[in-house]
């Protein structure tokens, strides 16, 4: 695999949220960038923290992907209901490697005036950092040029006099208005992150990230990916591929339903067949994909989490490729998602029985639709296979049933409290 760096990493998270709704476009890069200036001002941070706090920004709004608050998003000096910080405050928590910043996100609407001495919820004053960065992103996107006293007449419930002395400073000494008005901006935010190569771990832990925040947009859809990727890698291990393809294919198997997020929530969770249209519009993910996986230097994940849908016989998409053209990497994750897609319930069906399963495969061999050798394999194995998709799905289950809990809890104890700043 070639050298992954954060910056690569980035700029997927950023694609994907993007394809969703086109108002946004890029905005958590700029956060990112103007976050980076305000940390730089203020100083004490070592490089590390800097970096992980400017990827946390780029993706500050992620609750906003379950929840449909994305109307308030945009708006200025509204009071923005809590509901996608206490989302994204506990998805970041469970199911991000930066867990220890969520409470970041947690207060990234709230205002000085929100806080009292004697609350319990403590939130660090980055988050109010993170407002600022915010709000200065969202004017910028809304007037074109912003005039510094917009910023700088803000009275002390609503801004720091601290944080006001860091936004003149990195006005004054980083032209942060005048860079955020050009897009010179992200080559500079993208060359800080060029610099951190990420781990094996890393890769897959942020990859892991974006299928849970595209997956649990749905009740039916929670575990499809992670059921994707257990069965791709049991085949990878059946067929005795080794290490290196094998994660290729792991990795692949986790972005290749990414295209998703475009997808309304209405479609996705449509109880009987879609109409053709509705069909087109689903099947649009798969090129999604495909473009978010573009230009990157990652083409053989593209060309495999992308191709998923291919058929051997030409009938599928999005290109409608057929026999060689389609790789065996590919094969592997199309047989692994229709056999997710057979096992799991959907809102369109029950779970099926290991004979229906078995027949539906069979079939689909016939009709020369996927590659007979791969879905041999699974047959003999299925016993095996459904068990091990069964052990390593259980935690993703609870802890998303646990995080719905703490949503609702956290909900209700928000109406009555205020805030600590730590
Ligand atoms: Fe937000
Ligand atoms: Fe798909
Ligand atoms: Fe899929």
């Amino acid at each position: 695999m070639k050298r992954i760096t954060l910056k690569d990493i980035v700029m997927i998270i950023q694609r994907t949220l993007d394809s969703m709704d086109d108002r946004l476009e890029g905005h958590g890069e700029k956060v990112a960038y103007i976050m980076y200036k305000l940390l730089k001002c203020q100083g004490g941070y070592s490089d590390e923290q800097i970096l992980r706090m400017i990827t946390l920004t780029v993706f500050h709004d992620i609750g906003v992907y379950k929840v449909e608050e994305r109307n308030h998003i945009v708006a200025i000096d509204l009071e923005i209901p809590m509901n996608h910080s206490v989302y994204g405050y506990l998805f970041i928590k469970y199911f991000s490697p930066l867990s220890d910043l969520a409470e970041i996100v947690l207060g990234h609407h709230l205002y000085p005036k929100d806080f009292s001495h004697s609350a319990e919820i403590k939130i660090p004053k980055e988050a109010l950092l993170l407002n600022l960065a915010d709000s200065i992103a969202v004017l910028q996107l809304r007037f074109n040029k912003i005039d510094p006293r917009w910023i700088l007449n803000k009275n002390s419930n609503y801004l720091l006099e601290e944080h006001k002395e860091l936004f003149k400073k990195a006005c004054d000494e980083y032209d942060l208005l005048e860079k955020i008005q050009g897009d010179t901006y992200l080559s500079e935010l993208y060359e800080v992150l060029e610099k951190r190569e990420l781990s094996r771990e890393e890769i897959i832990s942020y990859a892991r990230m974006l299928n849970y925040a595209i997956d649990f947009r749905s009740e039916a859809t929670i575990l499809h990916t992670i059921t994707v990727e257990e069965i791709s890698w049991q085949i990878c291990k059946i067929i005795g591929l080794d290490d290196y393809k094998s994660t290729i294919i792991k990795v692949a198997s986790m972005l290749h339903d990414i295209g998703k997020i475009s997808i309304p929530i209405n479609i996705l969770e449509k109880k009987g067949s879609l109409t053709k249209e509705e069909f087109e519009v689903m099947k649009s993910h798969a090129l999604v994909v495909y473009k978010i996986l573009s230009n990157m230097g990652i083409d053989d994940i593209r060309d495999i989490a992308a191709l998923h849908h291919e058929k051997l016989n030409g009938t599928g998409y999005p290109f409608g490729l057929r026999d060689d053209q389609i790789s065996k990497e590919v094969r592997i994750v199309a047989v692994a998602d229709i056999l997710s897609a057979l096992i799991g319930k959907r809102s369109y069906k029950d779970v099926f029985s290991k004979d229906q399963v078995l027949s539906i495969l069979s079939n689909m061999v016939s009709n020369y639709e996927i590659d007979k050798d791969i879905c041999r394999l699974v047959i003999e194995n299925y016993d095996y296979i459904k068990e091990k998709v069964k052990a390593n799905t259980k935690d993703t289950i609870d802890l998303y049933n646990n995080l719905m809990n703490e949503y609702e809890a956290m909900l209700n104890y928000f109406d009555k409290i205020s805030f600590v700043l730590k």
